[in-house]
């Protein structure tokens, strides 16, 4: 399976024919390398309702007729947009002919783009016989360590940025904490709040041995 970074915290999932988009804010987002009238989806993936990660969503599902999965509240307003949803709450899988989806905790605000205030979340997707663990927007915490051990994590995408977010030294800890084999850093360097040293984040977790990083540039895939 494909990963491509699309800035941010957006990236796109592609194996077999299925495409999948999490998080993907592309409009308005200064790093982003394709226009969201580029995508395609079968399914979208929201981890929390904020702009950043919200962005694109109905406009590319309109477009595409592609699922939404987000976390109830969300869910429930895409939905009177005339897309078609999955509205997961906490430690629920959705399942699809590609894959499954699980909605995890994340410690960190949210509100649904109408302003009601939601729990943030994370994903745990298998997807092409791997299982990819999107943190979202999160502060470090303990129980990142759970998701590894129902199913070992494959790849981890882990913010690294800080400010709004744990920054990339909470980041290495999060790597080891996670356990996955391969760590993808995501939400840094897209506004001056989160700018970090991606390579430092990179040679402090493989040096501790936790995981190996691949650092992507927006556009940029990782082959799984
Ligand atoms: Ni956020
Ligand atoms: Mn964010």
């Amino acid at each position: 399976m494909k990963i491509r970074f699309l800035g941010h915290a957006a990236f796109e999932l592609t194996h077999d024919g299925v495409t999948v988009l999490i998080d993907p804010f592309i409009t308005g987002n200064p790093v982003a390398t394709v226009k969201a009238e580029e995508l395609s989806a079968d399914a979208i993936l929201l981890t929390h309702g904020h702009e950043d990660h919200y962005g694109d969503t109905v406009a590319i599902a309109k477009r595409t007729g592609a699922t939404v999965q987000a976390i109830t509240e969300i869910a429930g307003e895409i939905g009177e947009e005339g897309v078609e949803t999955i509205d997961t709450n906490m430690g629920g899988t959705a399942t699809y002919d590609w894959g499954s989806v699980r909605l995890t905790q994340a410690f960190h605000t949210s509100t649904t783009p109408k302003g009601t205030v939601t729990p943030p979340g994370g994903l745990v997707i298998e997807m092409g016989g791997k299982v990819i663990y999107h943190l979202g927007d999160t502060a470090l915490f303990s129980d990142l360590a759970l998701p590894g051990q129902r199913k070992k994590v494959d790849i981890a995408l882990i913010p690294i940025g800080g400010h709004y977010t744990m920054d990339r030294e909470d980041a290495v800890v999060a790597a080891k904490l996670v356990g996955a084999d391969v760590v993808i850093p995501q939400h840094y360097d897209t506004f001056p709040p989160i700018a970090t040293d991606a390579q430092a984040y990179k040679s402090e977790v493989e040096a501790a041995g936790y995981a190996r990083v691949e650092i992507l540039e927006p556009g940029q895939s990782y082959e799984a």
